[in-house]
């Protein structure tokens, strides 16, 4: 951990008090000047720390601010030092990652945004990315072969559902293949795309986007009706690198499907009946379009969907959209 990172774990655990210099730099081991130099760095990267005489620092919680050194806390001893590229905004964060990805970024970087001007969703859909979200993707050089995509999503599904409980302290369920609900409403929506190298055909890099809402208050009506958000009292940054450490965990170990149970268990769909819809997609959630009525049996080892037709045909989806009949 460097001093700035342990100087702002220091601030955060006596939130709401002010520590002196003094005491930091004995706490920390560190001298008074990398103290001064570590606040400094730290109110550069936007983190508010007030300073009163005799008193020593303060750190203003805000905690919907993403911060590269608290998204850093929030990740795993392993994920330490993969590389952070933070924005306040940027058109997608996965476009962002391709762009990174194609220069060359290494496994694991994580692109952060607080806001999207042109957040892309699935099946060529448009994801509305307001600034009350947390908006991230990451670069995961495989080492697994395509046939594995599914699992990936649902690997980052259950990472989102596990750090919205560990972070957020809210049940957060998932309805295949990768949208995850608190409550009724989604609070998170997942985009997973692949970069093929031409010449090869190999894979060269699985960029995974993730969108969490944290508040949906503004949102417009038609989205207000299906979106749900991940609001109280905890902070993006933690949430952020929360979710990523995880992600790229399970990612790295995916044939190890340590995550599969979890989303079996986490699931929304299994035993509904729902309407499976194949080849043609909502573009709009009003949209009439013709599907078939189906009872999902379970989701395999592979994230495959189970499902039994009225005909009591079976078939396993890997793809695809369903709705759940009321
Ligand atoms: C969906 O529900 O259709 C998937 C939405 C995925 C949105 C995320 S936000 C971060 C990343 N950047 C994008 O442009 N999209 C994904």
């Amino acid at each position: 951990m460097t001093t700035k990172e342990a100087v702002l774990q220091a601030l955060r655990s006596c939130s709401g008090q002010y520590i002196s210099g003094e005491e930091l730099s004995t706490q920390l081991n560190v001298s008074r000047t990398s103290i001064w130099k570590a606040i400094k760095a730290l109110r550069e990267e936007g983190h508010t720390i007030e300073a009163a005489t005799n008193n020593g620092y303060m750190l203003i919680h805000n905690n919907r601010r993403l911060t590269e050194s608290e998204i850093r806390q929030g990740l795993s001893e392993n994920n330490r030092n993969i590389e952070i590229h933070v924005y306040d905004s940027v058109t997608s964060t996965n476009s962002e990652a391709k762009r990174l990805a194609l220069e060359g970024a290494a496994d694991g970087t994580l692109v952060v945004s607080g806001q999207q001007t042109a957040g892309r969703g699935r099946l060529g859909r448009s994801f509305y990315s307001p600034k009350e979200g947390i908006y991230l993707s990451v670069i995961i050089r495989p080492r697994f072969d395509v046939s594995k995509s599914v699992l990936i999503t649902c690997a980052a599904a259950v990472a989102v559902a596990e750090s919205v409980k560990e972070i957020a302290g809210k049940d957060a369920r998932i309805k295949w293949v990768n949208d995850v609900y608190v409550d009724d409403g989604k609070v998170c929506g997942i985009l997973t795309e692949g970069m093929t190298d031409f010449e090869s055909g190999q894979i060269e890099a699985v960029i995974i986007g993730i969108g969490v809402n944290t508040d949906v208050s503004n949102f417009p009506d038609d989205l207000k009706r299906i979106a749900g958000a991940v609001d109280g009292d905890y902070s993006a940054s933690e949430l952020a690198g929360a979710i990523a450490s995880r992600t790229i965990d399970y990612a790295h170990n995916i044939e190890e499907r340590t995550f599969i149970d979890s989303y079996r268990s986490m699931s929304t769909v299994i035993g509904k009946k729902i309407t499976v819809y194949k080849g043609q997609y909502k573009v709009n959630p009003e949209d009439e379009i013709e599907g078939a009525a189906a009872e999902v049996k379970t989701i395999d080892d592979d994230g495959r969907l189970i499902v039994v037709y009225e005909d009591g045909t079976e078939e396993a989806l890997s793809s695809g959209e369903i709705t759940i009949r009321m």
